[in-house]
């Protein structure tokens, strides 16, 4: 049993295989939390001390005794309005204007299997077991089911809450998380994943001090500018050694996680809901779904908790069949064309791509409307067969043709001014009525809230993919979200119930053709999020294509997201987004810790490069398994090193591919070494390009000196097999 309940002392303790997370109903019937951690047997309520602190107020019932004050103890949800001034999970306003919800225990229930969230990405597992904590504010009556789910074998533990009104008079939920971590002592660092477009995830390292950290995003998506995921971890902890947890928002809109030392020195770190713009009512009877948090917790460091985060992710978050699939080795048409191409230019690149080994050619944005440039077109889903010079069904048959699949962009949840769909219905974008809308990238989002607009774009985008074999599409979204007004809904829950209907779409689209490969996108990695990754297995990580940038935004997506989701191409140097010159070599083993493909044309490089590329395929293509389903290990800082390593592990460790890439360089260098991980202690491993045999002890303790070789990011690529 991984979840244990305690009747007596009222306990409810969640054990996985390394951790256990344990809360108690106290005597007032409040839920407090005890402990998260590693794994112990033990009844943790001897943690809770009881002090006469002043300026913390008590509950009623306490009110001569003082010693029990909210506003010190640490909570598993708290409230606004409760007497605790800490920061909450949940607010709520009340048809008075008051602002209190102050939640007891009403009861509880233990279930085998995962719970689901109604209309919301969520983990899904068979093995796993679901508590159910009813919580009830006794005056307005609104109910709030707190929801854990335990993968016990993983050593993952879900949160998500759903909150109900069970009085007669409306309420508005002005604020909502769904997962407070409240750790009674010790100072934290908080690693987040900060960036810009063309530069997400990049590792950021922060003290929670007294005082509010806080990160979000309030631009309708979970943004390039942090990514709603971050670890907890002590402040020794390393990749391989001490305490961390992580927690994961599986959510693609606007988010928020604060932290904060208490005047005791409690931590509280809250993932949750971006309040700002959002104020949902919810009438008698009406409920609302919390997105959900997963919470892993680590002793060994960073590494084991990447691992126990990428088997969740992609075990049970990705769906679909391609969820274990190794994926097609693709040509995308953007970086080697932009919008200049027509029909000729897609077949000639299905050719090279069958010449050079790769198997699928995705035409990228321009095929549709009046759509040249990003100025216009977007909402016209039909083919702009002038420019193509054929049918769709005619260019992709003549792809098919090659032995190549095709596959397409799309971007749904947009509108251009100067389109048709937009001069025939201006009330199905955000604009709030009397106010210039804010421009992205010269476009508008259409208001996906609303199904009307939803159906509409979904039967135009099924009559393209109908036309033909569309084995992939690329679902763009290339701007924030401005404008939170809807002709249907009140302004405060137009975020939310946008994202729901983005969920919905998609969801009716792998539904509709389960076939089909789909990858996120959102100007590169604007919305990598567990979310998306619901729907999509693999999203376009980053528009910088630059392999020694991408080393840095691949190293801080891979703490959380497991690299089967990682889109990675290699494209020409000059690179278009630094001008950088980098070899095809190391673009080339760049791209390979990802879901590989090509964004260049062909016909533009070299013969000897076209060569080299035949022989990256099939070295990708060996790899392929061992990349997508291997452990995934960091081997340096390319914040700090001179260098950047990462390693994949096969399942059986009989199968080892360590890539470098040196990053700096300078006269007469001292020589580097990086020090291999996750072998089979006690066994032997040989380089199988010089037959030179290791002892994998040696190789884990010692490591093996890098090459210094003269020259700008050179890199090497070793394959080890087990002996
Ligand atoms: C975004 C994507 C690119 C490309 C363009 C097309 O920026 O991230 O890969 O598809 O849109 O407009």
């Amino acid at each position: 049993m991984a979840i244990l309940h305690n009747e007596e002392r009222q306990l409810f303790t969640l054990h996985t295989k390394h951790s256990t997370y344990q809360m108690k109903i106290d005597a007032y019937g409040y839920l407090i939390h005890l402990y998260y951690g590693e794994r112990i047997q033990e009844n943790m309520e001897y943690l809770i001390t009881y002090y006469d602190r002043g300026f913390s107020g008590n509950p009623y019932e306490e009110r001569e005794g003082r010693k029990y004050s909210l506003d010190v103890l640490p909570q598993e949800y708290p409230s606004l309005g409760t007497g605790d001034y800490r920061g909450s999970a949940l607010i709520i306003r009340n048809i008075d204007g008051t602002e209190c919800c102050n939640l007891h225990y009403k009861g509880y229930q233990i279930k085998k299997g995962k719970y689901a969230l109604k209309g919301l990405p969520a983990v899904y597992a068979e093995k796993a077991e679901t508590l159910e904590l009813d919580m009830e504010d006794r005056v307005s009556h609104v109910q709030v089911r707190l929801l854990y789910g335990v993968l016990e074998e993983e050593d993952i533990i879900t949160r998500s809450a759903i909150i109900v009104n069970g009085g007669k008079s409306e309420i508005i939920i002005e604020k909502a998380g769904s997962a407070c971590l409240d750790m009674l002592y010790g100072t934290y660092d908080c690693i987040s994943f900060y960036g810009r477009h063309a530069m997400e995830r990049l590792f950021q390292k922060t003290e929670i001090t007294h005082g509010n950290y806080s990160i979000g995003s309030r631009r309708g998506t979970s943004s390039h500018q942090y990514n709603p995921a971050v670890i907890l971890a002590g402040q020794n902890t390393t990749e391989d050694y001490g305490d961390c947890y992580g927690m994961v928002f599986v959510y693609s809109g606007g988010f928020q996680f604060e932290a904060e030392k208490d005047q005791f020195g409690l931590t509280r770190a809250i993932m949750g809901l971006q309040p700002d713009q959002f104020s949902y009512p919810l009438k008698e009877g009406e409920e609302f779904y919390v997105p959900e948090t997963i919470l892993s917790f680590s002793k060994k460091g960073f590494s084991r908790l990447s691992k126990q985060f990428h088997t969740c992710i992609r075990d049970h978050i990705c769906r679909g069949k391609f969820k274990d699939q190794v994926r097609p080795v693709l040509i995308n048409s953007w970086e080697g064309a932009y919008f200049d191409f027509n029909g000729d230019t897609i077949v000639r690149l299905a050719k090279d791509a069958k010449e050079l080994g790769m198997d699928m050619v995705v035409m990228d944005d321009g095929w549709f409307g009046k759509r040249d440039n990003d100025n216009s077109g977007l909402g016209d889903w039909q083919v702009n067969e002038k420019k193509l010079g054929c049918s769709l069904k005619e260019l992709i048959d003549k792809v098919n043709q090659e032995g190549i699949k095709f596959g397409i962009w799309i971007e749904p949840e947009m509108v251009s001014e100067d389109s048709d769909l937009y001069r025939a219905h201006k009330d199905w974008a955000l604009q709030i009525p009397g106010r210039k809308p804010v421009y992205g990238r010269n476009q508008l989002v259409l208001d996906f809230s609303r199904e009307e607009v939803r159906n509409y774009v979904f039967q135009e985008i099924c009559k393209v993919l109908d036309c033909g074999k569309v084995d992939y599409v690329k679902w763009d979204m290339n701007r924030s979200l401005s404008d939170i007004y809807s002709t249907e809904r009140l302004p405060g829950t137009v975020l939310y119930d946008y994202m729901l209907g983005v969920y919905d779409f998609l969801e009716k689209l792998i539904k509709r053709y389960p076939d089909l490969l789909l990858e996120g996108c959102s100007g590169g990695g604007g919305r990598f999020d567990a979310g998306m990754l619901y729907y999509a297995p693999q999203i376009w990580c980053s528009d910088n294509t630059d392999a020694v940038d991408r080393i840095k935004i691949q190293y801080g997506t891979s703490f959380f997201y497991p690299i089967s989701t990682v889109g990675s191409h290699v494209s020409a140097v000059p690179n278009h987004q630094t001008g950088r010159v980098t070899s095809l070599q190391t673009r080339g083993i760049v791209a390979m810790a990802g879901t590989f493909g090509y964004e260049l044309d062909p016909d533009k490089i070299s013969k000897e490069e076209r060569e080299e590329i035949k022989g990256q395929i099939i070295t990708y293509k060996k790899y392929a398994s061992l990349i997508q389903t291997g452990e995934y290990y960091r081997l340096s800082n390319p914040f700090s090193d001179p260098y950047a390593a990462w390693m994949f592990v096969s399942k059986d460790k009989k199968h080892i591919l360590l890539n470098i890439v040196v990053t700096e360089i300078h006269g007469n260098m001292e020589v580097s070494f990086v020090k291999l991980k996750g072998l089979q202690t006690g066994a032997f491993y040989c380089d199988t390009a010089t037959g030179k045999v290791y002892q994998a002890d040696a190789l884990m303790a010692a490591g093996i000196p890098i090459p210094f070789e003269l020259g700008e990011f050179c890199s090497y690529q070793i394959e080890f097999l087990l002996q």
